[in-house]
């Protein structure tokens, strides 16, 4: 007996040591650990975050991701506010930080009609629309060559029937401003990836406009390396069917396949309301708000099994995926908190607002640690 007690205290040892030893071990994992040779996994940063404003933030964007897209300071109004000045403040300590952490950096976006600079908006003719894209598209690759790994070279070009978006580009040089843009892209810095991306291109529809404008890209001796499917996605679509059809589509066009914007909105969607009567108003964005202060577990759970069997496939098909980059680093700075409604509380990322993983980021996790 008195043995048994003399091993009680080095047993109750044993055990807390070993739960200590797991839960380091448990610490210590990452997602960009855990898709290792599979696929970059990358998160978009704001300005804030380049500029390391939260230290508990940025320690978990080094943690977690080896990939990082500018969320929006490398877009046209910020980097090209007018004709003649650039402002490389912002992009310069996002390449900085990307370098400093041996991170792949990819440069979002070239070209594209969103948060475009007011005078871009106002270029009436070929030739003035000519001089800007050399411009704007060689200053800007030539100065990161080397640096920046890949570039969104044009972003949403596509109407969701597939046809080309009309925009102040087509408007000025006709379609042949997407060959142009990745020909001046291609020459500005010979071995970056250069991708087209956009959203919706899992849709059967949108997906044909997309395959159509690579080859007609490729076609007219543009170089094109990859698709940026954005993936701002929702929980019941599109469809996995649809998901990895695309992947086999895109990939057999010989582009590498990344996803660049990947968040799943559990939130309900506007554009399903009917009419207008303005005493649905009320009613109406309290509807569109259901979960103002906790996610409820069984929509957790939701979020967790899609979340899950979206990256089942990336996994099957990871010869094939070059990077899954998440849209935000965690659901408090989400733009779906403010997009397409402002001020909701959306739960769309693999960490919370007070930056603990969440059911899905376990679930995620476990496909990989469930083989090792
Ligand atoms: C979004 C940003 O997240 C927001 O902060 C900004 O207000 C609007 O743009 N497709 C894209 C991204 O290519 O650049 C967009 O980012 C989201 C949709």
């Amino acid at each position: 007996m008195k043995l048994i007690n003399n091993y009680i205290p080095l047993v109750f040892l044993f055990v807390l040591v070993s739960c200590n030893s797991q839960n380091t071990k448990s610490n210590s994992a990452s997602l960009k650990d855990n898709f290792k040779g599979d696929f970059y996994i990358g998160t978009a940063l704001s300005a804030d975050q380049i500029e390391q404003k939260d230290a508990k933030v940025d320690e978990l964007i080094r943690k977690e991701f080896n990939a990082i897209t500018a969320e929006n300071i490398m877009k046209s109004m910020f980097v090209h506010p007018l004709k003649n000045k650039y402002d490389f403040a912002m992009t310069d300590k996002f390449v900085a930080y990307g370098e400093k952490n041996k991170m792949f950096i990819h440069g979002h976006t070239l070209i594209w009609h969103s948060q475009l600079a007011p005078w871009m908006s106002e270029i009436k003719d070929s030739i003035e629309m000519k001089a800007f894209m050399k411009d704007h598209i060689t200053t800007i690759v030539s100065k990161y060559k080397g640096k920046i790994n890949s570039w969104d070279v044009v972003n949403e070009a596509l109407n969701d029937d597939g046809t080309l978006r009309k925009s102040v580009f087509l408007n000025t040089l006709g379609k042949s401003y997407l060959v142009d843009a990745f020909k001046l892209a291609a020459k500005a810095d010979p071995k970056v990836d250069l991708y087209y991306n956009d959203y919706n291109i899992c849709e059967p529809k949108k997906r044909e406009g997309a395959i159509e404008l690579v080859k007609n890209i490729k076609a007219n001796g543009g170089k094109i390396d990859g698709i940026g499917i954005q993936g701002h996605w929702r929980l019941e679509s599109p469809s996995l069917e649809e998901i990895e059809k695309s992947i086999l589509a895109y990939s057999a066009l010989g582009l590498k396949v990344a996803f660049t914007e990947l968040d799943i909105t559990v939130l309900p969607n506007p554009w399903d309301l009917k009419g207008a009567d303005v005493n649905q108003k009320f009613e109406g964005s309290a509807k569109m708000n259901p979960y103002p202060k906790t996610l409820p577990d069984s929509i957790q759970t939701k979020l967790a099994d899609r979340y899950a069997a979206i990256f089942k496939i990336f996994l099957k098909h990871k010869d094939k995926i070059s990077r899954v980059t998440f849209w935000g680093v965690h659901d408090g700075q989400s733009w779906l908190n403010d997009w397409p409604i402002k001020g909701r509380t959306n739960y769309p990322l693999l960490f919370d607002t007070k930056l603990k993983p969440k059911k899905a980021y376990i679930s995620v996790m476990q496909l990989k640690e469930n083989k090792k």
